[in-house]
């Protein structure tokens, strides 16, 4: 039987990515030590418990990779200390530990030859100029290349997926490995953290209803690009045994959306229309980040939510919570 690690399974990808390859059949060990602040869930807490061949570790997953040399034919990396923007910008240096996490898995890689490695970097390690208000472009695949100039990525989170895909490089010339990198841009779910913007937007306007005014962080002119988990996790399935091994691939619908734009969105199908500012004291981050779809679709990568239903799926989900809990 085929078996997968999931390293941060717990969190809200993993969780999505664990369902996705237990309904494909394969075996999934999934190590997540449940760090607070992250999106951690323990299985018992997961909106679709784990259905099949699954078991759960719960430990940090650099204290599994000492104590085991067991060979996997895939390991999805995905454990990091993530969290929303107010983490990326108050506790960069706990953020900072990805850089330890995502060293020793790759060491760990090199040793026990897995299948294949699925690091999961992000759109966070994209040059921050290239995501300004003036000079703004869609980030395509190329415009990280170890082989030339590299701009300054997002903080210390965006530091650490440029390390961890630098040393992909190495482990797949160097050491003969198989791997492929993801970056996903603002991948959004109705299981997912409050911290994230989707969601928390959504839930605030549905809290605020009515009111002639609401409010979203920064400018709330900030454009994101929303991509529904679904799709997140159908475009790994489809393309991981497909793309050259040291290839990084973005995850992305190429559409920008800016926060004011979202919650109008949100509030529209909610049934009314306030008037929507931006909170200057609030962190908005870098102000354009989109992602380039070219690549995803040359393999056939299609989105198939658009973000009017997520939002709708969003919005059922926070009135299904609310009629339970009254
Ligand atoms: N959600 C997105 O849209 C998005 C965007 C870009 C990149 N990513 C990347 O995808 C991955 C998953 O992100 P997410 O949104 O699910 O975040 P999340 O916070 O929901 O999940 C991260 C998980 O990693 C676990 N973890 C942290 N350190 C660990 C360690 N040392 N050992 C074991 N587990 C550990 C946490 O407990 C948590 O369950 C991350 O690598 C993240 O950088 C996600």
């Amino acid at each position: 039987m085929t078996r997968a690690l999931v390293t941060g399974g717990a969190g809200f990808v993993g969780r999505h990515i664990c369902a996705r390859l237990l309904s494909e059949g394969l075996d999934v060990v999934c190590v997540d030590n449940l760090v607070a602040g992250t999106g951690a869930l323990p299985p018992e807490r997961w909106p679709h418990p784990p259905n099949g061949r699954f078991t759960f570790v719960a430990t940090d997953c650099r204290d599994y990779f000492a104590r085991t040399d067991e060979h996997f034919d895939y390991v999805y990396h995905l454990a990091a200390v993530v969290g929303g923007r107010i983490m990326m910008e108050t506790q960069a240096l706990c953020v900072a530990e990805d850089l330890a996490v995502d060293a020793l898995m790759w060491k760990w890689a090199a040793a026990t030859r897995p299948g294949c490695v699925v690091f999961f970097s992000s759109s966070a390690a994209y040059s921050i100029g290239y995501q300004r208000v003036v000079g703004h472009q869609r980030l395509r695949e190329e415009m990280i290349s170890f082989e030339d100039a590299l701009g300054v990525p997002d903080l210390s989170y965006g530091w650490a997926k440029l390390t961890g895909e630098f040393l992909m490089k190495l482990y797949v010339e160097r050491y003969g490995g198989r791997a492929i990198a993801y970056r996903p841009f603002s991948g959004y779910g109705e299981d997912q953290d409050l911290a994230y913007p989707f969601p928390a937007i959504c839930q605030r306007l549905m809290a605020e209803a009515g009111r002639d005014e609401v409010f979203v962080w920064g400018s709330g002119l900030q454009c994101r690009d929303f991509i529904h988990i679904s799709d997140c996790v159908d475009f790994v399935w489809r393309s991981v045994d497909r793309l050259p091994s040291g290839t990084s691939l973005n995850l992305s619908t190429g559409i920008a959306t800016s926060f004011i734009a979202l919650a109008e969105e949100v509030a529209q199908q909610i049934g009314w229309q306030p008037n929507v500012s931006g909170l200057s004291d609030k962190p908005e981050g870098v102000f354009y980040r989109c992602g380039d779809t070219a690549m995803q679709k040359h393999y056939g990568l299609l989105p198939s939510v658009t973000l009017s239903e997520g939002v709708g799926r969003m919005l059922d989900q926070l009135r299904f919570t609310a009629g339970r809990a009254a």
